[in-house]
C-alpha cells in the first residue's frame, strides 16, 4: 500500500498575513500528531517565500500551483521551475481544469510543463477529469485517456515515479457535489489500467492518484478506503485548519 498523499490547493486565497496564520494554525495542530500520511499545501505565488519560512523543519511540503514551461524568458507574469526550485518548493499542481479551462492550457503544453518540473526535481500534480457534459454523455474514459497519454507523452518509466496523478471530475470541483467513492474507484483503477499498458502493472501500482472535487471531512474517509485512491486534491476544505487537519487524518485509517 502506498503512504498517502493529502495535497492543499489554495487556490487564488490568502494574502501574506492570512498565510501566516493558516500555516502557523496547521503547524500546531501537526505538531501534536502528525499521522502516517505525506502532506503538501499549495499556496499562491505570492506566498511562497513566506511558506517556505514558515514550514522549516515542518513534516509538511511545499508546493506551487501552476508554472511556465520555459526556463526563463519574456513571458509577463509566468513563473519557471528554476524560480519554484530556488524557493524550496516541492510539488506543482499542472493541468489543473481552472487552467485548462480559464486559460486555455492544452494538452501539448501541460506536457511540457510536466517534463520541466520533472528536469528541475519538483513533482508534477497533474490534474485531468472530465466534464459533466462528458460524462453525462458517456465520455468519461475516453477523456481521461486522452489527457492521460497526451500529459505523460515522451515521459520515460524512471521520470513516471515523480510524478503523482490527481484525477478531478470537473463537475465536482467546488461545486460541493463529490463523486461517490464508486464513481471515483472506477476511474482511479481505469486510469492505472491505462498506466499499466503506457508502462508496466508495475509501475502502475506505485504511481500515486489522488482524488480531487469537493473532498471535506465528511466524505473523506470514504473515498480515501478505495483501493486504487491514494489520496487527495483538496480545494476549498484545505482552507481552515481544522478541516484540512480531518481529512489529513482520514487519509491514515
Ligand atoms: P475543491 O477543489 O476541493 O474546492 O472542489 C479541488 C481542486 O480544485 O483541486
Amino acid at each position: 500500500m502506498q503512504k498517502k498523499l493529502v495535497a492543499g490547493n489554495w487556490k487564488m486565497y490568502k494574502d501574506k498575513s492570512e498565510t501566516f496564520e493558516l500555516i502557523s494554525q496547521l503547524k500546531e495542530k501537526l505538531n501534536s500528531f502528525f499521522p502516517d500520511v505525506d502532506v503538501a499545501i499549495c499556496p499562491p505565488f505570492t506566498s511562497i517565500e513566506l511558506a517556505g519560512e514558515l514550514l522549516k523543519n515542518s513534516k509538511i511540503q511545499l508546493g506551487a500551483q501552476n508554472m511556465h514551461s520555459e526556463v526563463e524568458g519574456a513571458f509577463t507574469g509566468e513563473v519557471s521551475a528554476k524560480m519554484l526550485k530556488s524557493f524550496g518548493v516541492k510539488f506543482v499542481i499542472l493541468g489543473h481544469s481552472e487552467r485548462r479551462t480559464y486559460f486555455k492550457e492544452t494538452d501539448e503544453f501541460i506536457n511540457q510543463k510536466i517534463k520541466r518540473a520533472i528536469e528541475f526535481d519538483i513533482k508534477p500534480i497533474f490534474c485531468l477529469g472530465e466534464t459533466l457534459e462528458e460524462r453525462e454523455s458517456g465520455k468519461t474514459f475516453q477523456v481521461v485517456e486522452n489527457q492521460l497519454t497526451k500529459g505523460l507523452s515522451g515521459i520515460s518509466r524512471i521520470d513516471l515515479e515523480k510524478i503523482v496523478i490527481a484525477y478531478e471530475p470537473v463537475w465536482a470541483i467546488g461545486t460541493g457535489k463529490t463523486a461517490t467513492p464508486e464513481q471515483a474507484q472506477e476511474v482511479h483503477s481505469f486510469l492505472r489500467k491505462k498506466i499499466s499498458e503506457l508502462y508496466d502493472s508495475e509501475i502502475a501500482m506505485r504511481v500515486r492518484i489522488l482524488y480531487g472535487g469537493s473532498v471535506k471531512p465528511e466524505n473523506a474517509r470514504d473515498l480515501f478506503k478505495q483501493p486504487d485512491i491514494d489520496g487527495g486534491l483538496i480545494g476549498g476544505a484545505c482552507l481552515k485548519a481544522d478541516s484540512f487537519y480531518q481529512i489529513i487524518l482520514a487519509a491514515q485509517d
